[in-house]
């Protein structure tokens, strides 16, 4: 089969012929019709989490994506051969941008049916970010007041209309060119990061959902109520998840430094300080395909590209301007 790879960090993508994965009981292969990219593709290819996941080389490339069920593996039961179905992959076990991929079946969902292969790859990684930061870690319910940076990525896009539907309140983050699309998403209150300040326009929140980094973070807490929560995705992951993936003294003494600081950055403003390393969930992923066939959150997607084509959708991915999702078609 084709598939995306690397063979060094810093290297170009790859596009060769690989085996057919093998198929362990209770694992679905997939044909692949569609990927999506997430900067966490190019950050791996790039070596940026080397301390942390230890992968063997090649580096099979791909988080996640939709395609359809071709074999099933010893025990499976909740899938047919033939089944249109969407997955984010484990985060150690890569691979989406091939023609097959192997995955327990249980990190599976059906493809929510109004939606093309395209759209529906577009969705489990950031969705499943989205539903664990503001649900799982934030506390969101209906009424939350929530502050949703970076409002027009591949995150942000999901996560305003996720939060809509929750019932939340919401504020974003964008330029001035991404405001009309952002508006039709649901936010409440779009502020321009590049002539506002946050803190000058918002007050009272309940939730900051942090996608861009350490550098919003001062302002945002001065948005936060008394113990409110701000949930970041970037950055060093907290204590516990570093020692699940990493063994050596030096990043863990390096997490424990960084998260204290964090942690005492919070506390000063009288809030809660949170990090989200995202996780695959089939389950969660079937209430978020439950949302879209019910008609309340639709795919944004930015551009497309072919399975040989993955090194120019990442260099798209990396100038951090894209609107919504690149998706990766297979053949
Ligand atoms: N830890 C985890 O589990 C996890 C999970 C998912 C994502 N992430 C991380 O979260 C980050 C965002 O992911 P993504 O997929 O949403 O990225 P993305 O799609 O590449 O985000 C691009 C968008 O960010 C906007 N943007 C850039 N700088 C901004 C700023 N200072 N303020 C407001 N908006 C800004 C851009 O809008 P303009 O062009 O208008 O500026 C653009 O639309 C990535 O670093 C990713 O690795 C982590």
């Amino acid at each position: 089969m084709k598939a995306a790879y690397i063979n060094s960090y810093g290297s170009n993508v790859e596009i060769g012929e690989r085996a057919v994965p093998d198929l362990p009981p209770g694992h679905v292969l997939i044909k692949m019709k569609a990927a999506s990219v997430n900067p966490i593709d190019w950050k791996i290819a790039k070596g940026d989490l080397k301390a942390l996941l230890k992968f063997p080389f090649p580096i099979m490339l791909g988080s996640d994506g939709a395609g359809i069920v071709e074999q099933l593996g010893d025990g499976v039961t909740d899938f047919n051969v033939g089944d249109e179905v969407f997955f984010r992959c484990h985060k150690m076990d890569m691979g989406t941008f091939a023609q097959y991929f192997a995955i327990p079946s249980e990190l599976v969902a059906l493809k929510p049916s109004n939606m093309s292969f395209e759209e529906a790859a577009s969705i489990p990684l950031v969705g499943l970010t989205s539903l664990q930061a503001l649900k799982e870690k934030g506390g969101m319910g209906s009424g939350s007041k929530i502050l949703i940076h970076a409002g027009a990525g591949g995150v942000g896009t999901f996560a305003i209309q996720y939060a809509k539907t929750c019932g939340a309140y919401v504020a974003t983050t964008a330029s001035q060119k991404r405001f009309a699309l952002l508006k039709e998403l649901g936010a409440d209150v779009i502020i321009d990061y590049r002539s506002q300040k946050i803190e000058n326009e918002l007050s009272g929140y309940d939730i900051v959902f942090d996608t861009v980094g350490e550098a919003v973070h001062d302002a945002s807490y001065k948005t936060l109520k008394p113990g409110g929560v701000l949930v970041t995705v970037l950055g060093i992951p907290d204590n516990d998840t570093v020692s699940e993936y990493a063994s050596g003294f030096v990043v863990k003494l390096v997490a424990r430094l960084h998260n204290s600081k964090m942690q005492k950055q919070a506390k000063k403003h009288g809030a809660v300080y949170k990090h989200l390393l995202m996780y695959a969930d089939g389950g969660q992923l079937s209430e978020i395909a439950a949302l879209i066939e019910a008609g309340k959150i639709r795919a944004i997607i930015d551009s497309t590209f072919a399975l040989d084509e993955v090194q120019a959708a990442f260099e798209r991915s990396k100038t951090g301007r894209s609107q919504g999702k690149i998706i990766i078609t297979i053949d």
